[in-house]
């Protein structure tokens, strides 16, 4: 297990768990009935569709941090005048996006959401630009994003904070779409929740559908991973692992006095040269 570890005031990732109390809760106990499962499933998209309705673009912060950790997300690193064409898959409502688009001008962005309003909010930013930025609207686990996209023509695909969101059963659908869509030797960036993340273990009783799977009040669901789960995952859509850590993190609100822990995990997986 690779383990990288910051400490920091702020939070730069998403901070869901400020919607639930912060005192400590047992999160274990009976399992959601299968046909309280079955219902949020059928209802996953209403439920962030709903969440972007309450939050609109106020929710998740800016995210600045993506070109820092991951250097395949800068244009011209392999040859000057290198354009790169990306995927971000489950974009909400552009928090990686714009930043990236901002800061370099050599990207051009396909972004996609199954929430209706999350792509309204992307395609009504100022920053939006048609001829830097397609958005549209894909349930990565169920709509082709052939129709959208060529085959084989994306430099890297990311994945922020959207697998955790998807049923554990469905998760390789996802893979399996982006990976059509991704050029040979090219990469999956992935950040997530890891496992005993602080917003896992703040859970109550009544919330957890299955191993490492919770459900929010709102509906909207969080898986917390494992490397050797994540690993598995993707070996067997293909993938190659090229890298996975977990990043530890330490939110310090001053004002309350509250250290706050975190686990995310960070990695990479590349779709082989040489495809079977
Ligand atoms: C925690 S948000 C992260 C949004 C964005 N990646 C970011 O970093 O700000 C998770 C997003 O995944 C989207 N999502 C969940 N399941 C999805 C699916 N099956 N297909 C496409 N998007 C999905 C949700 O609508 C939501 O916008």
């Amino acid at each position: 297990m690779r383990l990288h570890v910051i400490m920091s005031s702020g939070g730069e990732d998403p901070d869901r768990e400020k919607e639930q109390e912060t005192r400590p809760q047992s999160r274990d106990g009976p399992v959601v009935s299968a046909f309280k499962q079955a219902k949020l499933e059928k209802e996953a998209q209403k439920n962030w569709d709903l969440f972007y309705k309450r939050n609109s673009t106020n929710f998740f912060r800016d995210r600045h941090w993506t070109t820092r950790e991951f250097e395949e997300l800068r244009s011209c690193k392999e040859f000057e005048d290198q354009k790169l064409t990306i995927l971000e898959a489950g974009c909400g409502v552009g928090n990686c996006l714009f930043p990236l688009l901002e800061e370099d001008l050599n990207i051009f962005a396909y972004a996609c959401d199954f929430s209706p309003r999350a792509v309204e909010y992307v395609k009504q930013n100022p920053l939006y630009d048609a001829e830097r930025c397609k958005a549209f609207h894909c349930d990565l686990t169920q709509d082709d994003l052939l129709e959208h996209i060529p085959a084989a023509s994306v430099d890297v695909v990311t994945l922020i904070f959207v697998l955790s969101a998807v049923h554990p059963d469905k998760m390789h659908l996802v893979l399996q779409n982006v990976y059509r869509v991704l050029k040979p030797g090219k990469c999956v960036l992935f950040r997530d929740y890891g496992l005993n993340d602080h917003a896992m273990l703040r859970f109550k009783t009544g919330s957890k559908l299955g191993e490492n799977f919770y459900v929010r009040q709102d509906g909207t669901r969080a898986y917390f991973f494992t490397d050797v789960f994540l690993a598995q995952l993707f070996r067997a859509t293909g993938y190659e692992e090229v890298v996975s850590e977990y990043v530890l993190r330490e939110t310090v609100n001053k004002k309350e006095g509250l250290c706050v822990p975190r686990v995310f995990l960070q990695s990479k997986f590349r779709k082989p040269l040489r495809t079977p």
